[in-house]
């Protein structure tokens, strides 16, 4: 696949199949992740991978998540397409049965200055890119940040914030790409 390859086929992918991921090709994904820009080089994320029983407990708290704060948000946004909640329930409940389940945690700049948030969003970018351009998929996830407390009782972080969750596997479907929005570009001074 070429760059811009990767960059338009990369889906969130909601549904994977049991095959287990082995750890180097996780470990490949991960390196590659770390090649993202940080404020000041700070390079302050750190991924903790799971598999097994504690991504079982991850499901849970997930399942969690959606019936007590992401329901009720989709319900205000998506009033006419039930579909759409029915669907995001599924995979909050299943986690798309994926079999690996990266947590991503963010620091903070030169003592607590800025909370890096951007930074590890674009390791955390890295991090799907390379994943499809490797023959895995993922999905970023949110939406379980209302119960990030509960997550971070089962990594045993205790001094970083949770910024998202990636859910990591071989996928099991063919994930449409929802439309890309127009109008977001202005040119200035091009005449
Ligand atoms: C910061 C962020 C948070 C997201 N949170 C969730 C989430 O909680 N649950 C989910 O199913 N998808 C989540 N997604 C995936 C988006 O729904 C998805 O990227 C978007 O619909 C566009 O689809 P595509 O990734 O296939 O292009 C998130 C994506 C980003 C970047």
């Amino acid at each position: 696949m070429t760059f811009e390859e990767v960059l338009e086929t990369r889906r969130s992918v909601r549904r994977f199949k049991p095959d287990p991921v082995p750890a180097e090709k996780l470990e490949h994904i991960l390196d590659l992740a770390a090649w993202a820009p940080s404020a000041m080089n700070s390079q302050n994320w750190k991924f903790i991978v799971i598999k097994g029983e504690k991504v079982e407990q991850i499901r849970g708290i997930s399942s969690r998540a959606f019936k007590e704060h992401v329901k009720k948000e989709l319900e205000k946004v998506f009033e006419k397409y039930p579909q759409v909640i029915e669907a995001t329930g599924k995979y909050f409940k299943t986690l798309g049965n994926a079999p690996v389940v990266i947590c991503v945690y963010r620091g903070e700049t030169v003592e607590g200055l800025i909370p890096d948030v951007e930074s590890v969003a674009a390791a955390t970018q890295n991090l799907v890119l390379a994943a499809h351009s490797t023959g895995l998929a993922a999905c970023w996830m949110t939406g379980i940040l209302p119960l990030a407390d509960e997550i971070n009782k089962v990594t045993g972080e205790t001094g970083m914030a949770l910024q998202a969750i990636v859910t990591i596997g071989y996928s099991a479907m063919e994930a449409q790409p929802p439309k890309r929005k127009k109008g977001r570009i202005e040119w200035i001074g091009w005449d």
